[in-house]
């Protein structure tokens, strides 16, 4: 048994880039793949309900499916055409205005808690609890470029 397992750590050999972008570009058509299927479960589940809370929790995921897919081909493509490289310098010219936008982010995610803190209603709360997790998103992305300005990530 022991032996086994020693050849099988052998046969493990360490990756090449090539292979590992070869294996991140599979995954990405693959998971693409499944926000295709996603697109048209969610389509076809809006034709089967005329219920409004469904039907636009439906359209939500929908969307989000249509931009994941799109954000997996900028993967895609920026390890097999167009490489995509971020610098200091890009986020200094505009980093006010994004330090700005992401107060307004903030704002909205406090209004946002105010809001479904106090909300009685299903419905409504459920909105605001999605409408406050995208906020939130936005808020940790902006928050992502600001460790990249801050050259948390010398090698990026
Ligand atoms: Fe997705
Ligand atoms: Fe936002």
């Amino acid at each position: 048994m022991a032996k086994l397992k020693a050849t099988g750590k052998k046969a493990a050999k360490k990756k090449t880039g090539a292979q590992r972008t070869q294996e991140m570009v599979d995954a990405m058509r693959q998971w693409q793949g499944i926000e295709r299927d996603a697109i048209d479960t969610c389509t076809g589940l809006m034709e089967k309900t005329d219920n409004l809370l469904v039907r636009q929790i439906m359209e939500i995921i929908r969307n989000d499916s249509v931009q994941h897919h799109r954000v997996q081909q900028f993967i895609i493509d920026s390890l097999t055409r167009t490489p995509v490289q971020l610098t200091p310098d890009d986020l200094a010219v505009i980093w006010d205005e994004i330090e700005k936008h992401d107060e307004a982010e903030r704002e909205t995610i406090k209004l946002g808690k105010e809001l479904a803190k106090d909300c009685p209603f299903f419905v409504q709360k459920t909105l605001l609890d999605y409408l406050i997790y995208d906020e939130e998103k936005h808020d940790k992305l902006l928050g992502e470029l600001e460790k990249f300005k801050r050259n948390l990530y010398p090698y990026a």
